[in-house]
């Protein structure tokens, strides 16, 4: 079934590329071209965004928002960017306050001086349906979401984005993204290199995957030894948390609904220490506090820090939600009343989350495509001891050895973190003192990173 569809719609694009006049398609991509964002400073470069239909008969609609490298765009890599969730936005998280140029600031849009554009082309994808702007008029369609259903929705968009930007078409392509994107962009990766057998469309030549869940047992159990290590729960709690009930089989249970009376006295413990006044996704960095005492998104200025800006998230809920932003974007709401960093109507199937990834990850790269796990190190949630054994374990599994031992790199005259290399296809890195949103909290350090994964070449050993 899935064969067909591609077959036919292989065909349809064969003959699209022949018969399309490149300045119909250039008027395509004009359609949503964005003029300027309220608030947003001058820029020499262009950006667009709006929606690709992935579906006709369920009317369902995939929103991207795409911006261009500052420099030279036509010599530039085209980088895919998925946030996880599942069910997050890779534009209000991924571009608004992580590796975008703009970052929302009260009424007004702030450059990112780290912004990934400045090395690639990026496009960010509102995946799946449910998510941010993307909607169906179906409501249905939000109902049973997969893994499955989300990777094909993805190669359907892609294919027919370059319907709408032609010159990216056979451009060198990268796919990037974090935490449950670790499920997504193997999954995305692995569809286009079945759909190129047939017609070579997808200039694939490289994954980056931060803080990503590969293999849910391995990197949820690292969780209890990265609290204890960094003292946010006790020996007796560390204890009971990798004998009594580990979190693996707390996240099992709980997403079957058959939760332990143990296991359930195991998690009161260890949320009890932990404190909801600690951003698990960074335990080091200071939470927003309006946001934490409430699930109003009121904003307390007091509480922006000079260097991160810990209620980015608030700020970019009240900008998007702006009747003005949603104009200049094309954006529209169908069938919500509010845009959402995670959305709440998408129901997705959890259980995707056991299955592995890592095994992609490995026929991946015996199909000739690197990849990069990276960790930023302050993150308990997806903590960069499981990406670490798990990279080393794939390693080992595919008989690469070490081509760069472990070792510091350095950004900006300071250690960004440690790096390991295996056979010049299977990287890991660590960035230091970054969060599970790396380019958010550490945006210099993740854009050396970037654009060394961009170029192939180990991070920088000196400085
Ligand atoms: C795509 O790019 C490659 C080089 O990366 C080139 O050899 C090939 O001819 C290009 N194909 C098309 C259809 O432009
Ligand atoms: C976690 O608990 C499950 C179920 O009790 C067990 O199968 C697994 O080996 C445990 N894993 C770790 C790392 O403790
Ligand atoms: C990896 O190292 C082992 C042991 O030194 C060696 O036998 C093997 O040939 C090496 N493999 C590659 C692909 O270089």
């Amino acid at each position: 079934m899935p064969s067909l569809r591609w077959k036919t719609k292989a065909l349809a694009i064969a003959l699209f590329g022949l018969s399309f006049s490149m300045s119909l398609a250039a008027s395509l991509s004009n359609f949503d071209r964005i003029t300027q964002l309220p608030g947003q400073p001058q820029v020499g470069f262009q950006h667009y965004s709006g929606y690709v239909t992935v579906d006709e008969k369920k009317q369902r609609a995939l929103f991207y928002y795409f911006v261009e490298a500052e420099l030279d765009p036509s010599s530039k890599p085209l980088v895919l960017w998925l946030n996880g969730g599942p069910g997050c936005s890779s534009f209000g998280v991924g571009a608004l306050s992580e590796n975008g140029p703009f970052r929302p600031n009260g009424e007004v849009l702030v450059r990112n001086e780290y912004s990934w554009n400045r090395e690639a082309n990026m496009l960010y994808l509102e995946t799946p349906i449910g998510v941010g702007f993307s909607y169906s008029t179906v409501s249905s369609s939000y109902e049973a979401v997969n893994d499955k259903i989300t990777a094909r929705d993805n190669l359907v968009f892609l294919n027919r984005w370059f319907r709408k930007f032609p010159q990216y078409r056979n451009r060198s392509l990268f796919i990037t993204g974090e935490s449950y994107a670790g499920h997504y962009i193997p999954q995305l990766a692995e569809l286009m290199v079945q759909f190129n057998k047939k017609e070579k469309l997808f200039n694939l030549k490289g994954m980056a995957l931060g803080n990503p869940v590969l293999e849910f047992v391995t990197d949820f159990n690292s969780r209890a030894e990265f609290f204890w290590s960094h003292g946010l729960i006790s020996d007796s709690t560390y204890k009971v948390f990798t004998s009594t009930c580990n979190y693996s089989r707390y996240v099992s249970e709980y997403y079957r609904g058959s939760l332990s009376p143990i296991c359930s006295r195991v998690m009161n413990l260890v949320t009890r220490e932990t404190s909801r006044f600690v951003d698990k996704y960074d335990v080091t960095l200071d939470v927003c506090i309006p946001s934490v005492l409430s699930q109003s998104s009121v904003l307390n200025p007091q509480q922006v820090t000079e260097t991160i800006d810990v209620c980015v998230e608030d700020e970019t809920v009240n900008y998007l939600n702006r009747r003005d932003v949603q104009n200049a974007l094309h954006a529209r709401l169908v069938g919500l009343n509010r845009w959402l960093v995670c959305s709440n109507i998408l129901d997705y199937e959890l259980l995707d989350l056991e299955i592995p990834t890592i095994p992609i990850v490995g026929r991946l790269i015996k199909a000739g495509i690197p990849v990069l796990v990276y960790s930023g190190d302050q993150d308990s949630v997806i903590p960069l001891t499981g990406s670490r054994t798990l990279v080393h374990g794939l390693a080992e599994e595919l008989g690469l050895n070490t081509t760069v031992p472990y070792r510091v790199w350095f950004a900006g005259m300071q250690v960004g973190g440690w790096t390991q290399v295996y056979g010049n296809m299977l990287s890991f890195s660590t960035i230091r003192g970054a969060s599970h949103e790396a380019p958010f909290s550490q945006p210099e350090r993740s854009l050396v990173l970037f654009k060394a994964f961009l170029e192939g070449r180990p991070l920088p050993e000196a400085f």
